[in-house]
């Protein structure tokens, strides 16, 4: 399978979100072996979210990530396009704004936000550059991005064995435990045609961020990358 992020109708991507959001939050937990929590942390941190500040959560699903922004006491906008996510988040975090809309193309005016992040959703989202050129009009001058999303492990033999699971085990625990067996095998197929770390951080610099960096968490299997809007030459 090629390396660039793998194609599929954003419809299909909606409906198939739709389908697992009552169960989301518990799937990321135990798919991630519990990892996702030091990961959102780590994320977290990065974002660095404050009271006065303005934070777009993209891709924010029900909203998970979002509540830990807004408890550090950032306005917090949680937008996502699939209605069964943004329906689930609504129920279980009433006090987070939810907005309907598509990364590629977002309804917010030009230099909104201090901050726009997207955890896990990046990969998701059919079109990559021009949803990073999105979050790029939409971040003020100064304004930061931060992604958390899968990455390309460091280390040759950790890389063999995540591909294993990722292509083999995932998909067979996902037919033992789910009847949704199509989003365990997209997971998977989602994760190894995904840009490595490099590769993203030069997507980000196509679509005009500077100071691009990232760290590596677990061995690389997530990467957290960071970067700047820079303010107009005068
Ligand atoms: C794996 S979930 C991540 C949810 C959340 N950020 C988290 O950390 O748990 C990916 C999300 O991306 C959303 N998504 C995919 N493509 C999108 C697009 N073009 N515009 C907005 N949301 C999109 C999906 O609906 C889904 O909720």
């Amino acid at each position: 399978m090629s390396r660039a992020s793998l194609t599929k109708d954003p419809r299909e991507v909606a409906g198939m979100f739709d389908a697992v959001a009552g169960r989301y939050d518990l799937t990321n937990d135990v798919a991630s072996l519990f990892q996702i929590r030091m990961w959102r942390a780590v994320t977290r941190r990065a974002v660095g979210a404050r009271k006065g500040m303005t934070v777009l959560d993209l891709a924010a699903g029900t909203g998970a990530s979002s509540a830990e922004y807004a408890k550090d006491g950032a306005k917090v906008v949680a937008c996502d396009f699939s209605t069964g996510m943004l329906a689930e988040g609504r129920r279980r975090r009433p006090q987070i704004s939810f907005v309907a809309g598509d990364a590629t193309a977002l309804p917010f005016a030009d230099e909104t936000f201090d901050v726009v992040t997207i955890s896990y959703g990046l990969r998701n989202v059919q079109g990559t550059v021009q949803a990073l050129r999105e979050m790029y009009r939409v971040a003020r001058p100064g304004g930061r991005i931060v992604i958390a999303e899968f990455s390309t492990p460091v280390s040759p033999l950790l890389r063999w064995l995540y591909s294993f699971y990722l292509g083999t085990a995932l998909p067979v625990a996902g037919r033992l435990v789910s009847s949704n067996t199509q989003a365990y095998d997209y997971l998977g197929e989602s994760i190894l045609a995904w840009p490595d770390q490099r590769s993203l951080a030069a997507l980000m610099q196509e679509a005009g961020w500077r100071a691009v960096g990232y760290k590596n968490l677990t061995g690389g299997i997530v990467a957290v990358h960071r970067g700047a809007k820079p303010f107009p030459r005068s």
